[in-house]
């Protein structure tokens, strides 16, 4: 992998960057781009770091990366979009992964609404976050397997594994970026479009964490608003899907 690095960073990254801060470790990227937004960052501003001691994950769960082990990167967007329409741009940032990792020849999957699964395992995920007028997207990706944590190695799988061999971290980055950038700005339509095109969740029987309960069914649809459908009319607007067979 190449040295992440301000320079390096602003080499490699498409125009469409309004602005790049980087750390070698930081708490949380969602935190500082957060941060950044009350501060004026422009869309298109990003975040990236090495480690973070304090990732956060969906449903209020650690985001564990070791250093040197993966790109944690964080987009700070101001959309056009209505708010209701927002859960898109967590669904943007899970097709351009997908789009990213297939052009490297890889075979990825969505596990609604946007853990990016390869061979059933899980090698990025996503956090969108919300503040009036901006939308963070955080967007963890797996590279190198050989320091991943054991307590996620059986479900997690790194990008290098699955390509067997070295991956630079940059190039994914700007792969991923150069695919997000088109989505984010243009018709929500298209985002659902190609959502469902990755989306492995629909046709499958999944149990529901909604942390108020459980619901189990038969996933049919994602909705123009990137909920999911259930068979028996459940519209789900967030939750924690297990996909059951
Ligand atoms: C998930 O639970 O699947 C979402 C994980 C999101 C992790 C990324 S890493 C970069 C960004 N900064 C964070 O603190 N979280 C996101």
């Amino acid at each position: 992998m190449n040295d992440l690095g301000l320079q390096s960073l602003i080499d490699a990254l498409p125009a469409w960057v309004s602005g790049v801060r980087f750390f070698p470790e930081t708490d949380s990227t969602n935190r500082r781009a957060m941060l950044w937004a009350t501060e004026g960052a422009a869309h298109g501003s990003l975040v990236v770091a090495d480690f973070q001691t304090a990732g956060r994950g969906r449903m209020g769960r650690d985001w564990v990366a070791p250093p040197g082990s993966g790109l944690l990167v964080s987009i700070v967007l101001r959309p056009r979009l209505e708010p209701d329409l927002h859960p898109l741009l967590g669904l943007a940032a899970g097709v351009a992964v997908c789009e990213c990792l297939a052009g490297m020849g890889l075979e990825p999957g969505l596990k609604w609404p946007n853990d990016v699964l390869l061979a059933g395992r899980k090698v990025s995920g996503i956090l969108a976050e919300a503040a009036p007028g901006v939308v963070v997207l955080g967007i963890g990706v797996n590279i190198g397997l050989a320091v991943m944590p054991a307590e996620i190695a059986s479900t997690s799988i790194g990008v290098e594994e699955a390509a067997g061999g070295q991956v630079d971290r940059l190039e994914v980055l700007a792969g991923l970026i150069g695919h997000l950038a088109p989505l984010v700005d243009g018709p929500p339509d298209q985002v659902i479009s190609r959502y469902r095109d990755w989306c492995r969740t629909l046709g499958r029987r999944v149990r529901v964490d909604l942390g108020s309960g459980l619901v189990e069914d038969l996933a049919v649809d994602v909705d123009a608003g990137g909920s999911l459908v259930l068979a028996g009319g459940a519209v789900i607007r967030a939750g924690d899907v297990t996909q059951l067979r």
